[in-house]
């Protein structure tokens, strides 16, 4: 296994958990970490918000004892609230800044956050500056192929991003208006990997050993991201590491809920959990009714009865 390391950075190997929003908490990348994810990551936090002090918005920096290293993934537009972000001591227990310049969703792109950076290179190279100013920790860029499949600007973005400072940049090679659907375009990110010297981290279909064979041998990336195929079965990790592990699923779903629950009130762990219970009981074969029965469930002591007596 490839190892990899990230400005002055060395990761275990080159497998890393993306950042998902709803998903990616203190409590799954517990899990992801101990099954062998070389680097964790918050989910995508507005730089605006954390300026604003907002308290939800601090919730998600929430971090596990012991995890390290551990990137933060910010958006935003305004290189002057990244720069002032990035400064905030809240953010000093991070090792890796990372920029979101991908995100598909209408709320962020219509404010000129996530993909939207994807269309305006300049403004896009001017945030990685102000971040590159603002601290000496490594500062990593993640990013799609472009708006749509008229506009595929990923080789002439991860060039820029390379020219502004980025240590390294991972490409989702997927457009913004494809969303998730059809499948990542290897070429397109053999084409970054081709056209930069800093690292290239390859997202998008990593599910299992094969999958992750075939993205290093076609695209030539020193990483690999799962994002999805970790949701409810952070065990993927081990899989593809080929590390020889005994899974407990009950067990990491307590140690999960035990996780978030010295971070957020009951409300917050229980809509958290929903999320994820939904993938681990579907992959422990729960039935569906009785899924959907555990996912309206109001208090924790009685989650963790129930799941006591199905698992
Ligand atoms: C529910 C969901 C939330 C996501 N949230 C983020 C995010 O906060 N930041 C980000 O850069 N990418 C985000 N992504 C994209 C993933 O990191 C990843 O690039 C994409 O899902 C492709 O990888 P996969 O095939 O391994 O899922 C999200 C994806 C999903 C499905």
């Amino acid at each position: 296994m490839k190892k990899l390391k990230i400005g002055n950075i060395s990761l275990d190997n080159n497998l890393i958990l993306a950042p998902i929003a709803g998903f990616s908490d203190v409590g799954m990348r517990k899990l992801c970490k101990k099954y062998g994810a070389a680097l964790t990551c918050t989910e995508m936090i507005s730089a605006k918000a954390l300026l604003y002090k907002n308290k939800k918005t601090a919730d998600l920096l929430a971090t596990f004892e012991g995890e390290k290293p551990v990137a933060v993934q910010l958006f935003g537009h305004d290189p002057k609230d990244f720069y002032e972000a990035v400064k905030l001591p809240i953010l000093d227990k991070f090792d890796i800044i990372d920029i979101n310049m991908g995100c598909p969703a209408p709320k962020i792109y219509q404010n000129g956050d996530g993909s939207h950076l994807l269309s305006d290179i300049e403004r896009a190279k001017k945030i990685v500056a102000a971040v590159k100013s603002a601290t000496s920790r490594p500062v990593t860029v993640k990013f799609r192929s472009g708006i749509d499949s008229g506009h595929i600007v990923a080789v002439e973005f991860a060039k820029a991003m390379e020219q502004a400072g980025a240590d390294a940049i991972t490409i989702h090679a997927r457009t913004r208006e494809q969303g998730y659907s059809g499948v990542a375009d290897l070429e397109v990110a053999r084409a970054v990997k081709e056209a930069v010297k800093i690292p290239v981290i390859v997202s998008g279909d990593c599910v299992d050993r094969a999958s992750y064979d075939k993205i290093l041998k076609e695209t030539k990336a020193d990483g690999v991201m799962v994002a999805r195929a970790a949701i409810g079965h952070p065990e993927v990790f081990s899989e593809i590491l080929g590390k020889e592990v005994k899974v407990n699923k009950k067990a990491d779903i307590f140690e999960h809920i035990a996780e978030l629950e010295k971070h957020f009130d009951e409300r917050f762990v229980l809509l958290s959990m929903r999320a994820h219970l939904s993938q681990y009981l579907k992959r422990a074969q729960i039935k569906s009714e009785k899924r959907v029965e555990i996912l309206q469930i109001e208090s924790l002591k009685e989650l963790k009865n129930t799941l006591n007596c199905i698992l």
